[in-house]
């Protein structure tokens, strides 16, 4: 989903009003599982990336409702320590309800802009889908190098410039306030991340995810666009029924609702 609103470095609105609580993210990672083409689960790809072993002490930031770990709880060892940190009270309190009292996981509401663990805590830093939230990626970078134990890793998941730009194509269709949107993850995407990557690590990988959706409910393709930012600022709840009934003509005349997607991993290690 793209932005053009300006919301997305603004973290008082993201804590307070977009992540006040897992509720559009929920929309949002209910489309991708439901109607992803991938052979392999998301979150399936992200885990096997990961490559955790018993003894691998790992921070998550800006964990969400910690949809990851609860999808691949059952692979974890009995072992593994799992810190999962938000800056959204909220968020936090979902996740842990979410992991109901799993004791391989620790819940701090820290902001990933000022971490507060010490130095060389962690074997792996994770940071899915989140960079391009935080106002500064360089005091974030810094701080994962220095909280990186010897050979540690840091992956961070994010998104193409075009990352479902069929949906912006389609929402500017149904509606003149939704066009001009671009670039959700631009400030850290599959093309810029890299380099800003390079000026803490010295080995960088990109593992690209190869799905798309095929979408074939409307009403959650509509609860897809009214969590998103653009959506939710530029119409309110104005047009929900129009927009489902918008989809909808689609569905019925070409089945479904085809929206590419550019999703990927950079995995980093050797701090500079
Ligand atoms: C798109 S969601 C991704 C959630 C999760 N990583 C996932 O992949 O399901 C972005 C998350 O980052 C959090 N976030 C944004 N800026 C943050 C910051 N500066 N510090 C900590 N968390 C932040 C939000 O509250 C939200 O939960």
């Amino acid at each position: 989903m793209q932005d053009s609103t300006g919301y997305r470095n603004n973290s008082q609105y993201l804590s307070t009003r977009q992540y006040q609580d897992s509720g559009n993210l929920t929309s949002r990672i209910q489309i991708h599982q439901k109607f992803s083409t991938g052979q392999q689960s998301w979150y399936e790809f992200v885990y096997e990336l990961a490559a955790i072993k018993a003894d691998t002490k790992v921070l998550e930031l800006g964990c969400g409702a910690a949809s990851l770990w609860r999808s691949v709880m059952n692979r974890l060892n009995e072992n593994t320590r799992i810190t999962l940190s938000d800056f959204s009270p909220g968020m936090i309190k979902d996740a842990a309800n979410n992991m109901a009292r799993d004791r391989r996981f620790h819940f701090v509401c820290m902001d990933s802009m000022n971490v507060t663990f010490p130095a060389v805590t962690f074997d792996l830093v994770v940071a899915n889908h989140m960079l391009y939230h935080v106002p500064s990626i360089p005091q974030v970078l810094r701080q994962v190098s220095e909280l990186l134990t010897p050979g540690g890793r840091f992956m961070a998941a994010t998104n193409g410039p075009e990352h479902m730009i069929d949906l912006d194509i389609l929402l500017e269709k149904f509606s003149q306030r939704l066009d001009k949107s671009h670039g959700m993850s631009s400030n850290f995407n599959l093309l810029n991340g890299e380099k800003q990557l390079r000026e803490f690590f010295s080995k960088i990988e990109l593992h690209l995810y190869s799905s798309d959706l095929w979408v074939t409910n409307a009403q959650l393709l509509t609860n897809y666009a009214y969590s998103t930012p653009l959506v939710k600022e530029k119409l309110g709840n104005e047009g929900k029924p129009e927009m489902t009934t918008f989809f909808q003509r689609r569905i019925d005349h070409y089945g479904g609702i085809v929206i590419r997607k550019q999703t990927g991993v950079y995995l980093a290690k050797d701090p500079i």
